[in-house]
């Protein structure tokens, strides 16, 4: 389905490119003008910050929460009837340690609070949470597309096999430019989306 967008744009595959592009641009932009340090590090305010940092020049929907019920695969996502609840619940859950910011990463996959753009969003954030509470980041260049993938879908059931796969890609390189770009580029190119290196953008 073609996502009504603020550029007037109505090709699917166009929208696709251009969306790419500017929202890695403003990925880029997050990180390098220091607008990433204004985040409410493990909020549903910090996660809407991001999202409509990155799509706000594309669509309406950015940074604001869904208004219609979302499935993929055999899973449905939050029904809207509970979603602001999840969102209070999420915010309350606690992330001193590794495993307690998986279980909130996972609660808010489960929630998926925006139209589209929640995976690349939400990893921004579990980064953010990862490196103020245990001064670790996410090599996501080591984590393989379809395990992610696998895993979270394997993730509202059992959390385990993203535990261990994230788990296995922890860095010390907290404030690395370049594996962040890089990051940004993985964690596109499990959505689809290969076009442009966020680097050269
Ligand atoms: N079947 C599933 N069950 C649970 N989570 C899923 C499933 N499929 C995908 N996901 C999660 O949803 C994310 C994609 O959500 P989406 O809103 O489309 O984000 P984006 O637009 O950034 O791709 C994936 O990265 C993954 O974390
Ligand atoms: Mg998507």
């Amino acid at each position: 389905m073609m996502l009504e967008n603020k550029l007037g744009i109505s090709d699917q595959i166009e929208l696709g490119k251009v969306e790419e592009k500017i929202s890695k641009q403003k990925a880029k932009q997050l990180f390098e003008s220091g607008d990433i340090k204004k985040v409410n590090v493990g909020t549903f305010e910090g996660l809407a910050f991001i999202h409509y940092y990155l799509f706000g020049d594309i669509y309406d929907f950015a940074g604001k929460i869904r208004e219609v019920n979302i499935a993929k695969g055999n899973f449905r996502f939050a029904p809207l009837m509970y979603l602001e609840a999840a969102l209070k619940h999420i915010d309350s859950m606690p992330q001193s340690n590794f495993d307690e910011i998986i279980e909130k990463y996972v609660e808010m996959n489960i929630a998926h609070p925006f139209r589209e753009g929640n995976g690349r969003a939400t990893r921004i954030w579990l980064d953010l949470i990862l490196k103020k509470e245990i001064r670790k980041v996410i090599d996501w260049n080591q984590v393989d597309k379809e395990e992610y993938l696998s895993a979270m879908e394997r993730s509202p059931v059992k959390d385990v096999e993203i535990n261990v796969l994230l788990k296995s890609a922890l860095t010390d390189q907290i404030d690395d430019r370049a594996l962040f770009m890089k990051g940004i580029d993985v964690s596109y190119f499990y959505e689809g989306y290969s076009e442009f290196k966020t680097e050269e953008l």
